[in-house]
């Protein structure tokens, strides 16, 4: 105790009290949201959260995401980065989180968000129909895209990551989404 009677703390107490809080209160939260058959779309988010984190942001991914995994707790930024099946279908893994977002119409004003669809233009039709369907369907909830939407075509690029990496990069980088 000191003569006022608080506690008295050490240089490197402060400064372990400083660092807590830095993490756990004051980083801003980017949430990436995951749809995904076999596992590229999962890929990609796993690839691009260190670019985010360089950033300064807090991350998390989201691979059964729900409805309320994006509302319930502070979302600063979200990514969603969904491939397509079926024939422009949502895949199995993000399809309550849709069906959530249609019923309950939650009103995302306020929601900052990218969108990355991976898809196959041999599927001329129905090519990125997932990534495009959700991309209106957080637009009809009020939410706003930064920039364009990044689609992913599987007939010009084996490996996703080498799109998406850079692209990543330069959305930081344009939309001005550096916090560190
Ligand atoms: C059965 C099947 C259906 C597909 N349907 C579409 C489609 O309608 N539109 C599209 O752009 N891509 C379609 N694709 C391609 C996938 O979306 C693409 O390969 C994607 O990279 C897969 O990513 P994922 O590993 O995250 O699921 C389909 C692929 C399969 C195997």
């Amino acid at each position: 105790m000191d003569e006022q009677g608080g506690v008295r703390r050490k240089a490197s107490d402060v400064r372990i009290m400083m660092n807590f809080s830095v993490k756990n209160h004051d980083m801003p939260k980017l949430k990436i949201f995951v749809g995904t058959v076999y596992g590229g779309s999962l890929d990609v988010a796993e690839q691009v959260a260190p670019l985010f984190e360089q950033a300064g942001y807090e991350v998390a991914i989201f691979d059964q995401p729900t409805l309320n995994d994006l509302i319930e707790s502070p979302t600063d930024l979200a990514l969603f980065c969904t491939s397509s099946t079926g024939s422009g279908d949502f895949p199995g893994n993000l399809v309550a989180f849709v069906r959530d977002l249609q019923a309950k119409s939650p009103g995302l004003a306020g929601l900052r968000y990218g969108l990355i669809a991976l898809g196959d233009s041999s599927y001329v039709d129905s090519y990125c129909g997932a990534g495009r369907h959700l991309d209106e369907l957080l637009q009809e909830q009020g939410a706003q895209r930064l920039g364009e939407r990044l689609e992913i075509d599987a007939m010009e690029t084996f490996m996703a990551d080498d799109e998406a990496l850079p692209w990543v990069d330069e959305w930081i980088e344009s939309q001005q989404l550096k916090v560190a």
